[in-house]
């Protein structure tokens, strides 16, 4: 299995922090926010990982993580002209995983779980979405549940149907490739990783754990604090 880090996009959200900088170069904790993602995957023993990040930035990501060799893994780069969403961002990854299976984590996820389980439980095809309980919902990719089983996702709803947003951390097979040529830009203009993942539902294709420990993405100013209280809280 491979890992892909998705680190692109604008950070708008975190202005004026991310005016010079690349979000996920910012803090968290005692360290830069996508180290955090690079952990998770060096801790199940991925050894190969693409990272993904805007024009902008893209030297300073190179200087701070180099080739890998002081992580002890190698780290290869893709750059994503434009933010364009999730799933071209993902897109871009079709050399990289080359037939493989992935783990992708974006690069504003922090949390506590080793995703052990999460690994020995995704069945080898098709995917695999983590879901936790919040009390915002409204902010995340919403799965909608018969029992325990996924029946679909909604991103952003007003009404959701359940409290268990999808967490940024996803297992694809290497189908996931050809599913996002088929895609088309949502309403806010973006390929969109929540229609990625219906595809796979509709064709019986995805199994979701629930992630256990804490969670959360730091994208905006309240959640990026709460990230940083949760590490040092450690
Ligand atoms: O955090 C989990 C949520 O992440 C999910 O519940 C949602 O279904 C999913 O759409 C996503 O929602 P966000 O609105 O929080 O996504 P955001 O645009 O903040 O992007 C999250 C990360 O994805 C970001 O840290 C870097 C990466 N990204 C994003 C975009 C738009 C890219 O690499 N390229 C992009 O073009």
């Amino acid at each position: 299995m491979k890992g892909i880090v998705l680190a692109g996009g604008t950070g708008s959200r975190l202005f004026p922090l991310t005016k010079v900088t690349n979000k996920h170069l910012l803090p968290v904790g005692n360290k830069p926010m996508i180290y955090h993602p690079i952990e998770k995957m060096i801790e199940v023993g991925i050894e190969e990982i693409l990272i993904v990040t805007g024009t902008d930035h893209m030297g300073d990501v190179v200087t701070l993580l180099g080739s890998g060799k002081d992580f002890g893994c190698k780290f290869t780069y893709k750059v994503q002209d434009e933010a364009g969403g999730i799933a071209q961002a993902l897109g871009l990854a079709e050399n990289f995983a080359s037939d493989e299976q992935v783990l992708v984590i974006l690069g504003d996820n922090i949390f506590k779980q080793s995703l052990e389980n999460a690994v020995s439980n995704y069945p080898g095809t098709g995917a695999q979405i983590l879901i936790q309980r919040v009390h915002d919902p409204q902010r995340y990719g919403v799965a909608e549940l018969d029992g325990d089983r996924v029946i679909s996702i909604e991103e952003k709803p007003e009404s959701p149907k359940s409290n268990y947003a999808v967490t940024g951390i996803y297992f694809y097979d290497s189908k996931v490739f050809e599913c996002i040529k088929t895609l088309k830009p949502s309403g806010r203009g973006e390929l969109e990783i929540t229609d990625v993942n219906n595809l796979y539902i509709s064709q019986g294709e995805m199994v979701s754990s629930i992630l256990e420990g804490w969670w959360t993405d730091a994208g905006t100013p309240e959640s990026y604090k709460h990230a940083n209280k949760l590490v040092l809280g450690e």
